[in-house]
């Protein structure tokens, strides 16, 4: 078996990928970034860094078998899409101006409530859901619980400042998960914009875009005054076509939880991005290890929705326990086999914690001699 990515190995490490290439090397093994590896290897590199690795039973996928959809079941999906870039380079102004742009027409009062992911309808019946949340961290925890959520980054650069450390961890973080790339080089209204400044430094992160003869798409534009948005969209489509993302969405519903709020009317509520299968109301679900059964969902304007197909995203209400963001979603057969599932579940990661706990004890201790 295979597991984390070259890339991501050296993020969990805090060490540079080319440390962990030339590790590979000097095993005999000529590796990509993106490049999974085999236990022994991750093994064999980590105590180079000083890490131990260890096996743990996943809590997280088991008990809930997973079968393959015939390909005859499988529908076009619309992309999921994240924005990432570095602080201050204008994502929450992108995804605001998004917003305020493609509201549904005739949907007065606009948005009502602030959910951490929304679906974009363009005018042509096209779709795109956009996430608003991941921060890197939720990011990074996410891929760890092998929720992989997004189709697409689109990595924000202000084209009045340069490309920054988490600029840098963006791009990482997109190559480890195998996403497509595409480059918004933002705030060209500003006087001192230096788009050419931005594809160089990017070119120098291997992110070569295409006007510089490379494979990304690349768009300039600004968030504040909304000039070539609409062109970013457009690549994303065209990205999103290239990618011939699909879903099947006749089977009980799979999916990622996006965030998990307490709400004191609604008690504990959760935005869940639907990936496979349709959602609908009184599923009985597990979220990690939470459970419940969806009472009520609603949009990203705090409509009352039936139906959740694949690449949608809706805050639902039901859970028994609160989930955390990465977990994932899963409709099971009935109730019953949610909480059996949840209990079992739970039981694992306290055994996990225990030993967590024991460990670094034991390692304090250490470090006191
Ligand atoms: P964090 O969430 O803190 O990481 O920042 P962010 O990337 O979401 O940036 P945000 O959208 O909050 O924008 C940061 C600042 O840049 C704000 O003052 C915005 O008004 C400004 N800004 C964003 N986009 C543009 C743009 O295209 N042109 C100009 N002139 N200013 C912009
Ligand atoms: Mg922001």
């Amino acid at each position: 078996a295979e597991y984390i990515a070259v890339g991501e190995l050296a993020n969990l490490m805090g060490v540079s990928v080319n440390e962990v290439i030339q590790k590979c090397i000097g095993l005999g093994l000529m590796v990509s970034i993106n490049q999974r590896l085999d236990f022994e290897t991750i093994e064999l590199i980590a105590s180079d860094f000083g890490f131990e690795v260890e096996l743990e039973e996943e809590y997280l996928s088991d008990l809930i078998e997973e079968e393959d959809d015939p390909g005859e079941s499988l529908k076009p999906r619309p992309p999921v899409v994240t924005i990432m870039g570095h602080v201050d380079h204008g994502k929450t102004s992108l995804l605001d101006f998004i917003r305020r742009t493609n509201v549904v027409a005739g949907e007065a009062g606009g948005i009502t409530q602030h959910i951490g992911a929304y679906k974009v309808a363009l005018e042509d019946g096209k779709e795109i859901t956009f996430l608003d949340t991941p921060g890197h961290e939720a990011f990074t925890a996410m891929r760890a619980r092998g929720a992989q959520i997004t189709d697409i980054v689109v990595l924000v650069v202000a084209a009045d400042d340069a490309v920054m450390p988490q600029t840098v961890e963006a791009i990482n973080h997109a190559l480890a998960a195998n996403v497509s790339i595409i480059v918004a080089i933002n705030k060209i209204d500003k006087p001192n914009a230096n788009t050419e400044k931005i594809k160089q430094q990017l070119a120098e992160r291997n992110v070569l875009v295409e006007d510089w003869g490379g494979k990304y798409q690349c768009v300039e534009l600004s968030a504040k005054t909304g000039k070539n948005v609409d062109l970013l969209l457009e690549k994303i489509l065209l990205e999103a076509e290239m990618l011939d993302l699909k879903a099947n969405p006749d089977r009980p519903a799979r999916g990622a939880v996006i965030e998990s709020q307490l709400d004191k009317g609604r008690g504990i509520t959760a935005t869940i991005l639907v990936q496979k299968g349709t959602l609908r109301i009184s599923d009985p679900f597990v979220a990690g290890t939470a459970y419940g059964r969806v009472r009520a969902m609603f949009d990203e304007r705090g409509n009352k929705v039936k139906e959740a197909p694949p690449s949608t995203p809706v805050l639902v209400l039901g859970f028994e326990s609160t989930p955390q963001a990465g977990d994932t979603f899963a409709v099971v057969e009935s109730e019953r086999e949610a909480r059996e599932i949840s209990i079992k579940r739970m039981q694992i990661k306290r055994e996990q914690e225990h030993r967590q706990v024991r460990h670094m004890t034991l390692e304090e201790i250490a470090n006191q001699i």
